[in-house]
Order: C-alpha cells, then structure tokens, then sequence
C-alpha cells in the first residue's frame, strides 16, 4: 500500500523537516515502497486524506507535527502513523510537563521555573543560579533558547523565547558534556557525545557548522553507558513515548546525568544525529528508515 510521508508544515523548524522528509522520502522510494511527500501546510488534512494513504510516516517537528494534534486527526481518521501516539506527543512538545513528570517518578533533570512578563527576576537568578537557560516550553531546533549569564539579561532572553511561545521556561544550567541517545522499536542505540566549539548546540550548530563534533562512541565506559540507556529508556517511558524518539541528556562534572528533554520525532537531515547513531549500530539510514515505518500502527 502506499505511504505517505508528512513533511514541511508550518512550524518554525519547518526548514529541517522539508530537509528530514525528502531523506526519509528518498530513502523508501530507494526500497521500493511506493511512496509520495505531503505538505499538511499546503493541502491540510483534506487533501492528505484523497490520497488514501495506508501509513503515514510523520517527518514534521514542532507544533502541528510533532506535538499530538496531527496525531489526534489521524486516530480519528484510522490511519496508522510512525512513531508517539497522541498524549506522548503532546507531552514530548511540553519540557516543563515532561519534567514534572520525571519529577514525580524521581528521575534527574534539572529543576526549573516559568517565566512571565513581569517575572521576579533577581529571585529567578537566585533560585536557578548563573548562568541559567531561558527556552520557550513548546519548541524545537534550540528556536528562542538563550544562556543567561547575568541577571540584567533575563528579561531580554525571555522576551525573545516569547516571541515563539506564550509559555517560557528558565532552567538551571548543568555545565558538562551533552549527549543525546536514540530509541528505536525498543532498542536502545548507541549515544552520541556532541561538543560544539562556541560551547552552545543551537540551530547554527545543529543545522549549519560543519564545526560540531560528534563523538561516537561517545566515550563514556561501559557501564556509565548502560547507565545512561537505562535512564534515557526509563524518560522515554515515563511520557508514554512509542517506537522511535531521542532523548537529549546533559553530564555534569561529577558525572550525573540530567535529563533535558525527549523528542518524539527527531531530525533525519544529513547533519541529525538519530542516523548516526543507527549508522554506528549498522543500521543505514534506508534501513533505519523501514524500521520507523515498520512502527506504524504497532
Ligand atoms: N527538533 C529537532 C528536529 C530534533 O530534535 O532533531
Ligand atoms: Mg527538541
């Protein structure tokens, strides 16, 4: 039958998705399933549902896409979709809910509060610490994201976190190594360790800098890895998230790990780093990209 891969969409990261879907559309029509792209940006649910689709394959990020909304509308039109159902998806979307929730079961990450426009800003700076990260709750792609290294340029870096979201959070900032670990179909994927030269892994280093290193194997031993697969499966877990996804994990000096988010659909461009982290675990990407499928309707 034929599957339909959803890409573009009208989110801020809708760049890196037209990216991620044509891979992932190249990629099945290199495997023989009959596949075409969609843009839900262009035609909306009506024109996805006259090409009768038999799988969807969501390659969307950010709002619309990746956050249960898209998914909601396809349970209710019966077509089975790659990846989260729809109360993961919104969860995933939300970093503050996804924390509460990690809070309750007694995982680490690490703690935050929300800000407004009139926020108290020096008690902010006091309770979190500096520097401190300011991010708008719903967004992907570090969009809006700032480190707040004094208390004069919080407000600043919320206004500009708002300008994406109603909703802003500041987090404690974990000074350390960044890792990020792929779930695919139960597994757990080797970790990538990623080091940025400006210090800070933002749209410009994600998407753009051929600087950014990625170290893989991510050097850490082995039973620290183990350790770190336990928790990211046990974050994955907790919001509920299916089939394949990516949770992003700060290390701090004394080695603890912290939890920072989980995204239900990550990036499949050439620079992401689910493919090379499936890459290292032999998978290819045309081989990675039959498994997500395969997570459709499971
Ligand atoms: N939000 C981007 C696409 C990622 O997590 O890879
Ligand atoms: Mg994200």
């Amino acid at each position: 039958g034929r599957v339909v891969v959803l890409y573009g969409g009208k989110s801020a990261e809708r760049e890196v998705s037209l990216k991620s879907g044509a891979a992932v559309l190249a990629a099945l029509q290199r495997a023989g399933v009959e596949a075409i792209g969609y843009d839900p940006a262009e035609g909306g649910l009506v024109g996805l549902e006259a090409l009768a689709p038999d799988r969807v394959f969501i390659a969307l990020h950010g709002r619309g896409g990746e956050d249960g909304t898209l998914q909601g509308a396809l349970e209710l039109l019966g077509i089975p979709y790659t990846g989260s159902g729809v109360l993961a998806s919104a969860l995933g979307m939300d970093k503050q809910r996804t924390k509460l929730i990690w809070q309750a079961l007694g995982l680490p990450t690490p703690e935050s509060v929300m800000l407004g426009p009139r926020a108290d800003w020096s008690a902010v700076a006091e309770r979190l610490g500096l520097p401190l990260i300011v991010k708008p709750v719903h967004e992907g792609s570090t969009l809006g994201i700032s480190i707040v290294e004094s208390r004069d340029a919080l407000e600043a870096a919320y206004r500009d976190a708002a300008r994406f979201d109603a909703r802003v959070m500041a987090e404690r900032f974990v000074k350390g190594e960044e890792y990020t670990v792929t779930l695919l179909a139960g597994a757990v994927l080797p970790a990538i360790r990623v080091e940025v030269p400006s210090g800070f892994y933002d749209y410009e280093a994600k998407y753009l800098s051929d600087e950014t290193r990625y170290h893989l194997p991510c050097g850490l031993s082995g039973d620290e890895e183990a350790q770190l697969a336990a928790l990211c499966r046990g974050a994955f877990e907790a919001i509920g998230a299916e089939g394949w996804g990516r949770v992003d994990v700060m290390r701090d000096s004394e080695g603890r790990f912290w939890l920072i988010e989980v995204n239900t659909v990550p990036g499949m461009t050439d620079h992401s780093l689910v493919p090379q982290s499936a890459a290292h675990a032999g998978i290819d990407f045309d081989a990675l990209v039959l498994r997500i499928l395969a997570t459709a309707g499971e």
